[in-house]
């Protein structure tokens, strides 16, 4: 942690936890093994990004496309989020950490939804870390969503269809109000976003290892980050106006 440049910490950083199957596999283990060890995973990087003064850290924990796993894995993964939220509960807030969700709640088992709920009322309170799970979500989803919040306000009158801006899509995104990520994360080998945070990646840097999901800690982390500061963000100028900008 010594090597970030503490002045030019990313604000968001969002991560494509990928490799769970693959760890298990390797030692002849169950999937599900491979997502129990994830949450370990989960718990290392909160903790690094909350010490290195990340705001906002979006984990990618289940996608829509993840509901066409086998049922006996869906099950599992939809039980351990909940059990280790549980668990997690009282770390996350004695470290100022609070929980939010993006994603369709109406897919979400009772039970499991009803966890979740209390850990979110249970941590609103936590001035640090906000960590946002994106469970059951997808960004097409989230993109059409959006569409169809903003035809309903033009279909009553509220806005005309003609006037609709950058700020007003985002504004219906489920991360209304938080700065787009800095600096994307996926970790397992694969180099594609797999309809995560489509709109709000624009202008992201990416950063793919190949280490598996739950071999992933503090350090990889810190890596990570390390070589997001060594990239010069330019969202569309030239080298010339982002280094004149930065001397005044
Ligand atoms: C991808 O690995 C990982 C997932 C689909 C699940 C990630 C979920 C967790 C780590 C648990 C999160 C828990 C909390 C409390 C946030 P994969 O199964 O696709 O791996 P593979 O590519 O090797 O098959």
């Amino acid at each position: 942690m010594e090597s970030i440049d503490s002045h030019r910490v990313p604000a968001h950083v969002a991560v494509i936890m990928d490799g769970n199957g693959r760890w298990a596999k390797a030692r002849g283990l169950e999937r599900s093994a491979g997502h129990v060890a994830g949450v370990d995973a989960v718990r290392r990087v909160v903790e690094a990004a909350s010490k290195a003064g990340v705001r906002y850290l979006t984990l990618y924990a289940f996608s829509t496309e993840n509901w066409n796993r086998p049922q006996d894995e869906v099950d599992a993964l939809m039980h351990l989020i909940a059990y280790a939220l549980e668990r997690e509960t009282p770390g996350l807030i004695e470290n100022g950490v609070r929980l939010n969700m993006i994603g369709d709640v109406d897919r979400i088992p009772a039970a499991s939804l009803e966890s979740l709920r209390s850990s979110i009322r249970a941590t609103a309170g936590g001035e640090g870390l906000q960590l946002n799970l994106a469970l059951s979500y997808s960004a097409r989803w989230e993109i059409t969503r959006a569409a169809n919040i903003l035809a309903s306000r033009v279909n009553g009158g509220e806005i005309n269809a003609g006037d609709i801006t950058d700020a007003d899509v985002s504004a219906c995104m489920t991360t209304a109000g938080m700065p787009d990520p800095d600096l994307l994360i996926r970790t397992g080998g694969d180099k594609r976003i797999s309809n995560f945070l489509l709109w709000q990646l624009a202008y992201s840097e990416l950063y793919f290892t190949s280490t598996l999901w739950p071999d992933f800690d503090a350090e990889c982390f810190y890596r990570a980050i390390m070589e997001y500061q060594s990239r010069e963000r330019r969202f569309g100028k030239t080298s010339e106006q982002i280094q004149s900008s930065s001397n005044t």
